[in-house]
């Protein structure tokens, strides 16, 4: 009997829906061009701050305008996936092309409503996924060209993008992933297996901005979503910050270690939501067999992430939101091999560590700062929000209010 670990994860198969809007970056393509997408990306994110506390300071900048969007509602409703969306969005606009966008920004916008498409359509365009010969369906019955149109709009944007640095460029001042990729790509011959071409940029920085964004503000929304509905844990949260940051200044990373109740409340979060509910498909480059069941090579698998996270052998009490699950009776962090939120193996997430910090400042900073909330006389339930399968698994759109804490004259020279 083979080994399922190496042959298992080693290859992903190209999915129906993103052939469809010709799309070659590092979430759909398999093989060597997959290798060398995925170790570029990484060396290149890593220099320019990815998991290192070089990126910390721009995370924070982030926070800041975040922070100070969410005051402007003036204790209004609202909801949390506006702000936050741009918010995730511009840590990635800090890293892809050094700059960011001003929340009001009318080009962002565009992006974001692309992004807010693919998560309302993908759910219909999923089927076709997994049933392709449903694709050649008369009329645009699930969505797919619907799709494709809003992928070409997202895709258009960054090709202005590419073309701006490409007539700005000077090697020896390289900025950021644009410029390293255009570096790059005036040193490289143009070989048949090369990844560095516009197209392929184009497509790698769209992965980046979809892995990027969504997921993360999806996090942050469901994460709003338990402020405001078990305010019996975020007074916990709140108190950990106090005791541990004060109201003075933004919590830092090096601030993570001593609150640990908060970063539980994170981990709870990803687990009992799953925001990404099943992994990318998967096929074994060879043949496996798992459990007496046989694999042919090439066989699409997917992986069901939330089978593992809400597994009642593991979990006890899957259903339940307790963030003290992970948290030992010795009040340190506990983090069950069964914790894969990011899914595991060579095909993980490449942008864990930068979304493990973003949480983590986001959402210590929105609780030191504002006590969340359902809008006046109204109540949030789990049953009225629960439900839509995208890209992403997202909340169904609620309102909160964000309320000042005491410490309101904290400023942090937003
Ligand atoms: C809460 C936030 C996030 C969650 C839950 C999440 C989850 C996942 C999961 C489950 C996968 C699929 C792994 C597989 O198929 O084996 C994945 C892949 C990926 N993620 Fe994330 N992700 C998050 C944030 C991010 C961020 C911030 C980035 C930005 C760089 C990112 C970039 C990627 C990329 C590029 C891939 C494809 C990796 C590959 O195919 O080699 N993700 N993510």
């Amino acid at each position: 009997m083979k080994s399922v670990n190496n042959e298992y994860d080693s290859l992903v198969m190209k999915a129906p829906i993103f052939n469809q809007v010709v799309y070659d970056g590092i979430v759909s393509v398999s093989g060597d061009i997959w290798k060398n997408q995925r170790k570029f990306i990484l060396v290149t994110l890593r220099h320019f701050g990815l998991g290192r506390s070089k990126l910390e300071d721009k995370i924070q900048t982030e926070v800041k305008l975040f922070l100070s969007e969410i005051d402007n509602f003036n204790q209004t409703p609202f909801k949390m996936m506006t702000p936050i969306q741009t918010g995730a969005g511009n840590v990635i606009s800090h890293l892809v092309f050094g700059g960011h966008f001003n929340h009001d920004d009318p080009s962002f916008k565009i992006l974001m409503d692309g992004f807010d498409s693919l998560i309302n359509y993908v759910s219909a365009g999923s089927l076709v996924t997994f049933i392709p010969i449903l694709r050649f369906f008369p009329g645009d019955l699930f969505g797919i060209k619907k799709i494709a149109r809003k992928m070409q709009v997202i895709k258009d944007f960054i090709s202005e993008l590419i073309e701006e640095h490409m007539s700005k460029f000077e090697e020896g001042n390289v900025n950021d992933f644009i410029d390293a990729f255009i570096s790059e790509m005036n040193k490289q011959d143009v070989g048949e297996n090369t990844i560095f071409t516009k197209e392929y940029l184009a497509s790698i920085i769209m992965d980046l901005f979809i892995a990027g964004t969504e997921t993360t503000s999806t996090t942050v929304t469901w994460a709003s979503f338990y402020l405001a509905t078990r305010p019996d844990i975020q007074s916990r949260i709140f108190e950990e910050v106090k005791a541990n940051v004060g109201t003075e200044r933004l919590p830092s990373m090096q601030d993570k270690q001593n609150l640990v109740y908060t970063e539980a409340f994170i981990m709870e979060v990803l687990r009992l939501c799953t925001i990404a509910f099943i992994s990318a498909s998967h096929a074994p480059v060879s043949d496996i067999w798992i459990r007496g069941f046989h694999i042919p090579k090439g066989m699409q698998i997917v992986p069901d992430i939330h089978s593992v996270l809400s597994d009642p052998a593991v979990w006890g009490d899957p259903e339940n939101f307790r963030p003290e699950r992970f948290v030992s009776k010795e009040g340190n962090l506990l983090k069950p091999d069964e914790f894969i939120p990011f899914f595991t193996g060579r095909r993980n997430c490449l942008g864990e560590s930068l979304a493990r910090m973003e949480l983590f400042l986001f959402i210590s900073a929105l609780v030191q700062r504002f006590e969340i909330m359902p809008p006046e006389g109204e109540t949030l339930d789990i049953k009225d929000v629960d439900g839509i399968f995208g890209v992403t698994h997202a909340p169904k759109p609620f309102y909160i209010r964000a309320i000042s804490r005491q410490a309101k004259e904290m400023t942090y020279n937003v």
